[in-house]
């Protein structure tokens, strides 16, 4: 298929989201949340977003191909979210990609969720092979090497929690509701940023978890004696650490590989700070635009885009 266009399923977590790719290019990304059902769990809880996808998926649909213009006859391949993520969202999206694709008798693709994030600053444009991507989200901390859509290779991740996830579970403590990634990047200001922090081992596996139980138990020490700080000196010093420390392993990467290009993706490359950072740091480096960072369909519809006209 020379020009397919593609529509694209993700449900790997708690977004549910269609998206259809025409012409190469992004014409509609609908992205439905649950965010305020969650926040008095202060998480996610697997059962309440499988259910939430269940009732949403049918009207993101309907939203996506509205916005787009696009009958369903158009469509030639059905994209999806195959893995990582919880099974029960998982299994919504894959249920409607497989009634649509044996429907209108079209290919079905799954697609690997991590890989969307990695080639999601890409989107509507075309990937500068080789390069360095991070993902930061809320599921994973990792840097690859890419060299192409099919191959990708792993070089470091996370032992423990996820940035992402650390942010979150800081917030938690900061009585700041689920997801508090975009609170701490309102909050950020480096001047406040003045607890300091061990520096990771730039050669070591990411690991956070560490840190976040110091930075937790800080908090709760300072709550105890009436110490409390204001929360932005907590938040921005704990983002502060993080962004610094995975921004320093990238550059430890680069030394090795000799790779120019580098770019960020996942959750947590919607940060500010963290885009502000890469950008002046490395000179051909690529950011998602922000509503492509956070989980999206549009870099499921993209990565099968790509993976057709390869194929082709
Ligand atoms: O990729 P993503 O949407 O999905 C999961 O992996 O679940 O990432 C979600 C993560 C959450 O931990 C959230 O707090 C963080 O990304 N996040 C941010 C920002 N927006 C979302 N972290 C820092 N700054 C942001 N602007």
């Amino acid at each position: 298929m020379t020009n397919p266009t593609i529509l694209g399923i993700e449900t790997s977590c708690d977004d549910n989201s269609v998206s259809i790719l025409k012409d190469g290019k992004i014409i509609s990304c609908i992205i439905n949340n649950d965010a305020k059902e969650l926040e008095e769990y202060k998480g996610i809880v697997p059962e309440i977003v499988s259910r939430f996808h269940e009732k949403k998926m049918l009207v993101s649909l309907e939203q996506a191909l509205c916005e787009a213009k696009v009958d369903l006859s158009e469509i030639d391949i059905v994209a999806y979210t195959a893995k990582p993520g919880l099974i029960g969202s998982l299994l919504v999206g894959k249920t409607l990609a497989l009634s649509l694709s044996y429907l209108l008798n079209k290919p079905i693709e799954a697609i690997d969720h991590i890989t969307g994030h990695i080639l999601s600053p890409f989107i509507d444009s075309i990937p500068i092979y080789p390069y360095l991507s991070l993902i930061a989200s809320g599921k994973t901390t990792s840097i690859f090497l890419v060299k192409d859509v099919n191959d990708i290779e792993l070089l470091n991740y996370t032992l423990d929690d996820a940035f992402g996830e650390a942010l979150d579970k800081v917030g938690v403590c900061l009585d700041i509701n689920y997801p508090a990634g975009p609170v701490f990047d309102k909050l950020f200001d480096e001047n406040k940023a003045i607890i300091k922090l061990p520096s990771l081992p730039a050669k070591n596996k990411f690991s956070f978890s560490g840190v976040k139980s110091q930075m937790i138990k800080l908090i709760k020490t300072d709550q105890l004696n009436n110490n409390l700080q204001p929360k932005d000196v907590y938040a921005s010093s704990f983002l502060k650490w993080g962004i610094d420390n995975i921004i320093k392993k990238l550059k430890y990467y680069q030394n090795i590989y000799h790779i120019n290009t580098v770019t960020i993706g996942g959750g947590v490359a919607a940060n500010t700070y963290f885009q502000k950072c890469i950008k002046s740091l490395f000179k051909n480096s690529f950011v998602p635009n922000k509503k492509y960072a956070t989980d999206n369909a549009a870099m499921i519809s993209y990565v099968a885009y790509l993976k057709a006209i390869k194929n082709n």
